[in-house]
């Protein structure tokens, strides 16, 4: 008993005293030493086990234990220097043999995740000395990732060198706003099902997805709504028509038919909706309930004339079809899900622009739920983000643009966690520079060529070589930010069996 009480009551770095009697020692630290990294010198032999990405402990003699990760693993061996002559290399070239490996060595640049002190980690300010030596967790029991949790953590996913140490991730900065990055089928679509919708549940968060083809949520979750279904706002549906009616024909708005479009739709559009048996019983009473504003206004006869002509033009560009979609009945408060449910909006077969201004209708509520104070306990899930915010908005884009600005502002007070998941990160291939910046948690897996100089300015200065996010096999990501307990980035996979 009292040998239990021992346990439960020493602190971190006890413990991790402790745990260190458990690890292999892989090598020592060389020169040049930081507060931030250092390089590892790897005992003969070490190089076969200690790969890339491996989490070990830096016993520094200078004083204090640091967790660090391996990068940037080398291997030099002075007799096979390339570019000049060598007696080495002229050996190779007689013999067809290697050398002697009397000058060969293994190096990995450790990145420092943090001190582990009493019974937290901060950010190591000391010094490490070269020549402290170097311990590693792969292969023993122990987590390493226990002795950086927060205190308020969920813990979900595993380390990508090691599946049976899950990551713990801080709730603190969840409405921060998470971004998830990579190339097609890099799977993370996958890691959203599968790692960070159960997350966010444990988290105490209600999850609303937005599935914008409906195959990548809505066949694998129970709660599914047709986006035809959901009853819009009245903003939306006046810019929905202005947008099919391309503005009627006129350069600008505001005009003569967009006005009389708004007075119509404000006034009159619940009534509508009750009254009308179909979409074109609604085109036909829209079109001339706007057809006697133009007569009853005060323009000059040529200006209605032409305003007449405009009209039916522009309805001749709105189907049926396209009016149906504003149909639905269901209230849109009705999806903002409670702590531990989660719901897919399945948005196929409708065109983009029905998908976005029903998403407009979304944020709009969502905003006002928050100037009323209320606390959300939110996620919004958007996959497939350039569609909604990319790099240029065009037409509807970018009031959605804005309006997913404004969800990430007001969203850190009022417990929304907005997660946007994007094939590209910067320019035209990524998402809106504006967005991404509030972004603060980013999970980067195999990305495109066209953005390896973005993921550099994020990894590199970590020890990450960037091409090597080339090659990311599916399913593993780079955790980054607020998120993530560690200042240095970690390697992270998830498991797919199971469901959700
Ligand atoms: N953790 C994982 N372990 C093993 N395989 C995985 C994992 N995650 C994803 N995959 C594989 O990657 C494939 C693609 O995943 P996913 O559909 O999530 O990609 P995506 O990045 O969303 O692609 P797109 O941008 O085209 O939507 C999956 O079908 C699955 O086979
Ligand atoms: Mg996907």
């Amino acid at each position: 008993m009292i040998g239990l009480m021992n346990v439960e009551t020493k602190s971190r770095e006890d413990r991790l005293r402790t745990v260190l009697n458990n690890l292999s020692l892989i090598g020592i630290t060389g020169s040049t030493t930081s507060t931030t990294e250092a390089p590892l010198i790897l005992i003969e032999g070490k190089e076969k086990e200690v790969r890339e990405e491996d989490i070990v402990v830096i016993e520094n003699k200078n004083g204090g234990l640091i967790l660090a990760v391996c990068r940037k693993g080398t291997g030099i061996n002075e007799n096979l220097k390339v570019g000049g002559y060598s007696p080495g290399i002229a050996y190779v070239r007689s013999t067809g043999k290697a050398p002697s490996t009397a000058k060969e060595a293994y190096h990995f640049i450790l990145s420092f995740i943090g001190m582990v002190e009493d019974d937290s980690l901060r950010a190591n300010d000391v010094i490490v000395a070269p020549g402290s030596p170097v311990y590693v967790f792969r292969g023993s029991k122990n987590n390493p990732l226990e002795f950086m949790r927060p205190d308020d953590c969920v813990f979900g996913g595993f380390l990508a060198r090691e599946k049976n140490w899950p990551i713990p991730f801080d709730k603190r900065f969840i409405p921060y706003h998470i971004g998830v990055f990579g190339a097609t089928g890099s799977g993370k679509s996958f890691l959203a099902r599968y790692l960070l919708i159960p997350l966010l549940k444990r988290a105490g968060y209600g999850v609303l997805v937005l599935d914008w083809a409906g195959v990548d949520y809505a066949p694998y979750f129970e709660e599914v709504v047709s986006i035809s279904d959901v009853k819009r706002d009245l903003d939306s549906v006046i810019s929905y028509i202005i947008e099919k009616t391309r503005r009627f024909g006129y350069r600008q708005e505001p005009n003569i038919l967009t006005e009389a479009l708004e007075e119509v739709i404000t006034e009159s559009w619940s009534q509508l909706l009750d009254a009308c048996d179909g979409p074109e019983e609604l085109k036909d009473r829209l079109k001339e309930l706007i057809s006697r504003k133009i007569e009853g206004s005060e323009l000059l006869d040529r200006y209605k004339r032409t305003a007449f002509i405009r009209l039916e033009r522009g309805f001749q560009k709105i189907s049926p079809d396209d009016l149906r979609e504003l149909m639905g009945k269901k209230d849109v408060k009705e999806l903002i899900v409670q702590p531990g449910r989660v719901l897919v909006v399945d948005m196929h077969g409708v065109g983009d622009e029905e998908k976005l201004s029903f998403f407009l209708t979304l944020a709009e509520h969502i905003i006002s739920r928050m100037h009323k104070k209320e606390e959300l306990n939110l996620a919004l899930i958007i996959d497939e983000g350039p569609q909604y915010c990319p790099f240029e908005p065009r037409g509807l884009q970018s009031k959605v643009t804005d309006k997913i600005k404004d969800l990430c502002a007001m969203g850190r007070k009022h417990k929304l966690c907005v997660v946007l998941i994007s094939q590209g990160i910067a320019g035209e291939i990524g998402i809106n520079a504006a967005v991404r910046r509030n972004l603060n948690t980013q999970f980067i897996g195999q990305i495109h060529p066209l953005d390896i100089e973005e993921a550099s300015k994020r990894l590199s200065p970590y020890g990450i070589k960037p091409e090597g996010l080339l090659y990311l096999e599916p399913g593993k990501f780079y955790f980054v930010g607020k998120m993530n307990p560690s200042p240095t980035p970690l390697l992270i996979s998830f498991g797919i069996k199971g469901g959700e």
